[in-house]
């Protein structure tokens, strides 16, 4: 992964208009409903809409906040910054791109395979695969490989509750993630800059982790598409390139995955990749980073500060591996 310099982006830097075109609302619909969701939110459309004048994404109702333990109180990331400082090779290597060009994602109608080492497979619309959960708030950490980090609001539900509705096998060990492959939707795959589909993959332990979320929103509202609508995992105490966005597959297995970055350059990128100050990307250094907004940096935190919560999934294990 090509290494960029962390700067906050100014809205007048975003000018095309698909930037939020295709604005779907399927929660406001049966899966919203569903959800039990009703009109509210925690982040005013007058922070919301302050990212570019656009019209900002449906908004997510009478979300509860989640358990108080996963929760950090550091202050939110501008949802200007969050929205227009992306990674989505899908749309372009540019930090600007994905909020210029996924306008061309159609988010809906959205269904998920669910493969592998479960008693029930199948290909399942993201309404009924969201409808017997209840969608919560999560403020989390997001610290990226490149050492710039954000603090961000989603909105989504643990995997492993979803995960459990499928019934895994006593073989299911790991769990790989697929992103959507469609040129016409996905302009960046016109190139072969990665080996399409970006791949995604967790050991089950850690898949299973109560952190460990599937967003379908953010500040108080759908997940816009430049950062991975309609659906994409968040894992907070990993670099960010583990949160797969736009998520149309996902198996249990009994191997490894295969995924994008390890397969690109397994020396810059583990399958592990938990955050640590202390082990370098042979390139940088990953002991500070920049805190998208800050002007200085900051000490990062071994695990991305999440150590008390997963530390013990990796007691015992080589700490070479896991980086
Ligand atoms: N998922 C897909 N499908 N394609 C990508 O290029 N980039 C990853 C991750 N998920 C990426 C992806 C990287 S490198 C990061 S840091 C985060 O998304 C960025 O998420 P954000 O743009 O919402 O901040």
């Amino acid at each position: 992964m090509p290494i960029h310099r962390p700067r906050p982006i100014l809205s007048r830097e975003i000018t095309d208009e698909g930037l939020y075109l295709d604005r779907r609302r399927f929660l406001q619909g049966a899966a919203g409903a569903a959800a039990g969701l009703a009109l509210s939110g925690c982040f005013g459309a007058e922070e919301v809409s302050a990212s570019s004048g656009a019209p900002a994404p449906a908004q997510l109702v009478d979300v509860p906040r989640g358990p108080a333990e996963f929760q950090t109180d550091e202050s939110p990331t501008s949802y200007a910054d969050a929205t227009t400082y992306n990674n989505f090779y899908e749309f372009g290597t540019g930090k600007t791109d994905p909020a210029a060009r996924a306008g061309s994602l159609r988010p809906k109608p959205w269904s998920v395979a669910i493969e592998g080492e479960v008693g029930r497979p199948g290909s399942v619309p993201l309404e009924e695969l969201l409808r017997p959960h209840t969608l919560e708030e999560r403020v989390y950490r997001l610290r990226c490989v490149e050492a710039w980090s954000m603090v961000i609001p989603w909105i989504g539900i643990p995997l492993v509750d979803v995960l459990k509705r499928f019934e895994p096998t006593s073989k299911a060990k790991f769990v790989a993630f697929e992103t959507l492959v469609d040129p016409e939707q996905m302009p960046g795959q016109r190139r072969g800059i990665l080996d399409w589909p970006y791949r995604e993959g967790l050991r089950i332990d850690e898949a299973t982790h109560p952190l460990v979320l599937l967003a379908v929103g953010m500040y108080g509202r759908e997940l816009p598409n430049q950062n991975g609508a309609p659906l994409r995992l968040v894992v907070p105490w990993k670099y960010g390139f583990k949160s797969i966005k736009s998520i149309v597959k996902i198996r249990l297995q009994e191997s490894q995955p295969q995924t994008t970055w390890s397969q690109e350059n397994a020396r810059e990128y583990g399958f592990f990749a938990n955050v640590n100050p202390e082990v370098s990307h042979p390139r940088w250094s990953q002991a500070r980073e920049r805190r998208i907004g800050d002007l200085r940096k900051r000490p990062t935190l071994y695990l991305n500060g999440y150590a008390d919560e997963v530390g013990s999934l990796y007691r015992g294990m080589d700490p070479a591996r896991l980086f």
